[in-house]
């Protein structure tokens, strides 16, 4: 398989390094200002009463600080935090083995909770809004249901995709906080701040280089300077300049928008295939070699925030943006006047 460089999914040679970059309090993360400010009365708040915090959802696409966002809550609360995901918790009785050494206030941090399965959601919504945790002992008739008391802890889930999550499930959180893409601002303080953690030395123009191709997200960022540092370090002397950062992103083929094969393939594929579309995600998937699931969380939302596609009701869009990035020219489609009303988001 190719390597992606600029895929936002965790990757193991990410974790070493995000460990080290990661902001540990809310005053050192740069960026989602909006979601910061409320955060911090939501903490300020609960810690004023003493009270363990209402249950939070972050949603947003993956590499944009979820998980540091929670570890940062449990910071700020001064709580424990266990990790864990949808995935993960198979049964009831694996979310009743975290969910009991909890105590007081501490937090359960649950990444891909859309992938929790159904009966340990039922589970999960006691345990969430009474802090009950309902037992059956014993079988048929014998069968008797006991209820145990849970102290109150705090589920902080994350979440891609916020449309799979059930409305019961999205009810029983207090808080919910989208993140979006950063700034190009947002960006360049973040490659800054990773570069003299990293002792790495960079130039203004070098910073602004790898925050313009590192697609909004905070992990491709530090993803895409540490192999800049190679670079600089094996060919140009240990600096990074604009010259440097230019040149090594370009072996790595992500272009000046942070686009790289597989995001041309889809681009591609919707307008040499497809005609520009609509045409659905099952189909892009099928044309591409990718998972429809892998397209609509990793490349899918970058790809909208750039206008280089559409969603419409029939399916996805190539927009004229993409056909010119792309170097290919635009054919005006069939008037479509209902697109743009029922354009849907992700979210
Ligand atoms: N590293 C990763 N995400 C970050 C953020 N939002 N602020 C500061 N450093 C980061």
């Amino acid at each position: 398989m190719i390597e992606r460089v600029v895929s936002p999914k965790l990757k193991d040679e990410d974790v070493a390094i995000d460990a080290s970059l990661r902001p540990k309090r809310i005053d050192d993360y740069i960026g989602q200002d909006k979601v910061k400010e409320n955060l911090r009365i939501f903490i300020e708040a609960a810690k004023a009463r003493d009270e363990a915090l209402d249950h939070v959802l972050l949603y947003g696409p993956p590499g944009l600080g979820k998980t540091t966002l929670a570890n940062i809550i449990a910071n700020e609360m001064d709580v424990k935090i266990k990790v864990s995901s949808g995935p993960a918790i198979l049964i009831p009785g694996d979310l009743a083995s975290i969910i009991t050494t909890l105590q007081k206030g501490d937090i359960l941090f649950v990444d891909e909770i859309h992938r929790l399965s159904r009966v340990v959601e039922e589970a999960l919504y006691p345990a969430m809004e009474d802090f009950a945790w309902d037992m059956i002992l014993g079988k048929g008739m014998a069968a008797k249901s006991i209820r145990l008391k849970l102290p109150h802890f705090t589920i902080v889930g994350a979440t891609t995709r916020y449309a799979l999550l059930s409305s019961p499930l999205r009810d029983r959180f207090g808080a919910t906080y989208r993140l979006d893409f950063y700034d190009q601002s947002a960006m360049e303080r973040i490659v800054h701040r990773s570069a003299r953690i990293l002792n790495v030395k960079i130039e203004e123009a070098g910073t602004y280089e790898i925050a313009r191709r590192s697609r909004g997200t905070p992990r491709v960022a530090n993803r895409l300077l540490k192999r800049v540092r190679d670079f600089a370090e094996v060919r140009a002397g240990g600096v990074i300049t604009k010259t440097v950062a230019d040149e090594a992103l370009g072996m790595l083929q992500v272009d000046h928008l942070g686009l790289d094969d597989v995001d041309r393939k889809v681009l591609e594929a919707i307008v040499k295939k497809f005609d520009g579309g609509p045409v659905g995600i099952d189909t892009i998937a099928a044309a591409t070699s990718e998972e429809s699931d892998t397209i609509m969380d990793v490349y899918e939302p970058y790809l909208l925030q750039l206008g280089f596609i559409a969603r419409t009701p029939r399916g996805r869009v190539a927009t004229k943006a993409a056909y010119e990035h792309l170097g290919l020219p635009y054919k005006e489609r069939h008037p479509q006047p209902d697109d743009k009303a029922q354009q849907q988001t992700l979210w």
